[in-house]
């Protein structure tokens, strides 16, 4: 068959069964000649070479621009040739397979004598994964070779989901790419490591915390945010360096309180300084933009629906990153199931995180309510609008000992209407429960405000301070 080529590159498609046959063979006879082939797995596509063959494998380094610390993953076509590459393989790590192989779970575990030390770069352990993709699973078995493999993708970049992804970043570096059409669930594997006492997730990928907890029954550490090392388990080390970046900055907002308001204020920000934004957002608050015109916007999917939005991540990215935009303006989301793989990979990606809290809440107290506290009311009103502050903040002001309704004192009045303020319509209102509840941070005019307030509200305590 003839196989199309971009740049010395061949283009093995595998559009129908024949072909796809034909596509396989041509692959693995690469493979096992010490050539570089991509090829489709359900995560993302991989570049592979035979693990057994250093200078095989250090092709891939060289195509990718790889530091030559990260070490790759070994992909098997099935868990009975683990022994091949394990020194020692602990009971866990079979139930493990048994529940997650075929599919998006590495295990780290003690890496045998015989396999290069260029593929572990040096490390005593070695990451292994038997990946699902039907075509991943025919080529590593009619290669018959332990297959080496990262993502396919020059080094630093989003990972690539399509075919069309890896032609842009490596024709002309790699020998062929087998094309499988788009990867199903679109962001890497979750890298486990199972060399010390208690599992550890190095990596949040496409098998989830909650998902191996189940299978273990025993707590599982996520060290995927740690730098430091964990009971002498290194962290992955791939996970040192920003990745899975576009080439413009990517300015993240996360946090539980108004996203959107926020990052409309940083769009509007950026656009009168000049910029040329573009949005990453969530179905619920693309909504909120939609009257924007001449912004360019991906929407990744639902909130409710975490898998769907990892699974369009990297593309959307790529699509921003053609040179319509200066800088990405992302929505950071829940990090539960697969929301912390596509919270890990958007922190990954960020130059800058930003972080939208709930508009506190303050109160001010002192006795009466009708002199000190609405001054102080009135002062902190003006100084929030003064920095801008994101959201409206909620102030207010209470007596401990007061009545409902007083006006405030005529010397209050005469201060604050000298400093541009005015509290005529402030009324003064009894200390109460709710308020109290209510509050982020309360402060009270005197030491002796905050011995009573405590006195009546003593579980209120880390809220306190005397002005
Ligand atoms: O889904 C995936 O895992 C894809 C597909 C192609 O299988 N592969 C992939 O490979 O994402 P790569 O090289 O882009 O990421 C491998 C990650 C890196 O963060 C690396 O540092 C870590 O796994 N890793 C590999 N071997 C390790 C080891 N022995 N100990 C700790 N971390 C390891
Ligand atoms: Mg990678």
């Amino acid at each position: 068959m003839r196989w199309q080529s971009i740049k010395g590159t061949k283009i093995l498609t595998a559009s129908d069964p024949e072909q796809s046959r034909e596509a396989i063979r041509c692959a693995a006879a690469m493979l096992q000649a010490g050539g570089v082939v991509a090829f489709p797995t359900e995560t993302v596509y991989g570049l592979g070479a035979d693990a057994g063959n250093a200078a095989a494998v250090e092709k891939i380094f060289a195509a990718k621009g790889r530091p030559a610390d990260n070490p790759l993953i070994v992909h098997i076509g099935g868990v009975e040739q683990l022994d091949q590459l394990v020194r020692e393989i602990p009971p866990r790590a079979f139930l493990l397979a048994g529940h997650f192989w075929p599919g998006p779970l590495t295990m780290v575990l003690p890496k045998s004598e015989r396999l290069p030390g260029i593929v572990t770069a040096g490390l005593q352990s070695v990451a292994v994964r038997v990946p699902a993709h039907p075509l991943a699973l025919a080529l590593l078995r009619e290669a018959s070779l332990p297959v080496a493999a990262p993502s396919a993708n020059l080094s630093g970049s989003p990972s690539p989901t399509t075919a069309a992804h890896v032609m842009a970043d490596l024709a002309g570096r790699i020998d062929a790419i087998l094309d499988g059409g788009a990867c199903s669930i679109g962001v890497e594997s979750t890298v486990l490591s199972l060399l010390r006492s208690q599992p550890a997730i190095l990596r949040p990928g496409g098998v989830t915390l909650e998902m191996l907890q189940a299978v273990l029954g025993e707590e599982i550490v996520d060290l995927s945010d740690a730098n430091g090392e964990y009971e002498g388990t290194p962290p992955a080390p791939g996970m040192k360096y920003r990745h899975y970046a576009p080439a413009v900055p990517l300015y993240l907002v996360e946090g539980g309180g108004e996203r959107g308001e926020l990052l409309a204020s940083l769009l509007a920000d950026l656009r009168r300084q000049g910029r040329r934004p573009g949005l990453l957002l969530s179905a619920e608050t693309a909504q909120q933009f939609s009257s924007y015109e001449n912004i360019p916007l991906e929407v990744l999917g639902s909130a409710k629906d975490p898998a769907l939005m990892a699974s369009r991540l990297y593309a959307a990215l790529r699509r921003l990153d053609n040179g319509a935009v200066d800088i990405i303006l992302a929505e950071g989301f829940a990090e539960a199931e697969m929301g912390r793989a596509l919270m890990n990979r958007l922190r990954k990606a960020a130059s800058r995180v930003f972080t939208s809290s709930p508009a506190p809440c303050v109160l001010f107290v002192c006795s009466g309510n009708t002199c000190r506290s609405v001054m102080a009311e009135a002062f902190f009103r003006r100084q929030w609008e003064l920095d801008r502050l994101p959201g409206e903040a909620q102030v207010c002001s209470a007596g401990l000992m007061t009545v409902d309704g007083l006006s405030p004192s005529r010397e209050a009045l005469t201060i604050l209407r000298e400093e541009g303020l005015s509290m005529e319509h402030h009324r003064s209102r009894p200390l109460d429960r709710e308020l109290v509840e209510k509050a982020h941070y309360i402060f009270t005019m005197t030491d002796l405000h905050k011995k009573q307030l405590l006195e009546r509200f003593p579980r209120c305590a880390h809220r306190v301070w005397t002005l």
